[in-house]
């Protein structure tokens, strides 16, 4: 998939940088050639020497290095390559290219390029949710930078944890094979949701609902035709999940919630999950027993986290947030108070009363709400439904 691709792949100084060096590895293995930039303070972690030996070309540090800026120099540097990719991206990295600095070789070149730029950020979890570096991320992303990670974990630090880890080789692997596969999608993350949530009672049985997940698994695949990175994150649906996602399989609303804020950020968020609105509230550790009285338990429920509003008020809300409302009656009028009640951009509204044959059927008639009214689309397979919402987040993200 990355033969005869050229990564230019700038190192920022992080203790993430050792990592690099098997992201190294694995781009190579794939075919890529990588060609790399250290910062001076990458050097402070991983010497020029060890990247070299394992990118097999001259490993590039010095703006102001005569002999390479006679032999390639930062504008060739951007020009050779097919992509950017800076690994780890520090909060130092980020706020130079957000602000058009350019005072150093990576800057530089970063400035210099018309190539498409993955960043993989890695920092402290507080450097991460500084106003500042939210400010930065926005308007990197808003100038159409891809991001994948940070993941949240351990930190190099002891007993610090949090969102700030650099995403693993693997991942940033995957994420520049994303970048290069062709489509509108390429180079961005997606993230949906699909399926129902199971709410225990106790350890044998649950509340559910009757959600098969068509809808979402379709919309996955339709962003991933399209060239998104996807991550599908999944309660126990009927239907298998798409091939070529990143899957992430919960059960209830809860876990969901957890998955959800783990796999951002990302471009776009389509929320399509039937999530419980309410679960169990004291859950038996055991088997729950008749007791001979005659009388059922009383069960007690307690609310479920809106993931949807929570995601859409949250410090890393994606650029645009997809949610859906099923209704049964009086359906622009209730989506459109549920689009804003939740700080959606658009919510995919259907009418799923029992005459429309929707639920559980292949077919759906949606009509999308946004900030500009209403659309109603024909009556449509479930999978053009998802090809339509699909090419319209394209449009929307570019
Ligand atoms: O409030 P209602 O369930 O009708 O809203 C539906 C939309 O909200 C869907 O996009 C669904 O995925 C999302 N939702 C959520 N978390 C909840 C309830 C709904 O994300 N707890």
């Amino acid at each position: 998939m990355l033969a005869g691709k050229q990564v230019l792949l700038i190192i920022g100084g992080g203790i993430a940088a050792y990592k690099t060096l098997d992201l190294i590895r694995r781009l190579r293995e794939r075919g890529a050639g990588v060609r790399a930039v250290m910062t001076a303070a990458a050097q402070e972690f991983i010497t020029p020497l060890s990247v070299g030996a394992l990118t097999a070309d001259h490993v590039f540090t010095d703006l102001f290095d005569r002999q390479a800026e006679q032999d390639v120099g930062h504008i060739r540097l951007s020009r050779e390559a097919d992509l950017l990719l800076v690994a780890p991206a520090t909060a130092d990295l980020m706020a130079k290219l957000a602000a058009g600095l350019a005072g150093d070789l990576a800057s530089a070149v970063l400035l210099a390029t018309d190539k498409p730029v993955l960043m993989a950020p890695a920092m402290n979890p507080r450097m991460w949710a500084h106003p500042a570096t939210r400010r930065n991320h926005a308007l990197l992303q808003a100038d159409g930078v891809a991001f994948v990670g940070p993941s949240r974990g351990e930190m190099a630090e002891r007993g610090e944890a949090g969102l700030g880890r650099m995403a693993e080789p693997l991942e940033i692997v995957a994420a520049v094979e994303a970048a290069f596969a062709a489509g509108p999608l390429a180079g961005r993350h997606v993230l949906v949701t699909s399926g129902p949530t199971h709410e225990p009672i106790d350890p044998v049985r649950y509340i559910a609902n009757r959600s098969s997940g068509a809808q979402g698994t379709a919309i996955a695949a339709a962003l991933r035709d399209l060239g998104a990175r996807v991550t599908f994150v999944t309660g126990p649906a009927t239907v298998p999940p798409p091939a070529g996602v990143t899957v992430v399989a919960v059960e209830t609303a809860h876990e969901m919630l957890a998955a959800v804020q783990a796999a951002l950020p990302a471009d776009a968020a389509v929320m399509a999950a039937a999530v419980a609105d309410w679960r169990v509230a004291n859950p038996g550790g055991q088997k729950m027993k008749k007791d001979g009285s005659g009388r059922a338990p009383a069960l007690e429920f307690a609310e479920n986290p809106d993931i949807l509003a929570t995601v859409s008020k949250g410090p890393q809300r994606p650029r645009l947030v997809v949610g859906f409302a099923a209704e049964t009656e009086k359906v622009v009028e209730h989506a459109t108070a549920k689009r804003l009640r939740k700080g959606c951009d658009w919510i995919v509204a259907n009418d799923v009363s029992p005459a429309t044959g929707i639920m559980g059927g292949v077919e759906n008639a949606v009509t999308i709400i946004s900030e500009a009214g209403a659309e109603a689309w024909p009556r449509l397979a479930k999978d053009e439904v998802a090809r339509r919402l699909a090419a319209k987040i394209a449009g929307a993200l570019k």
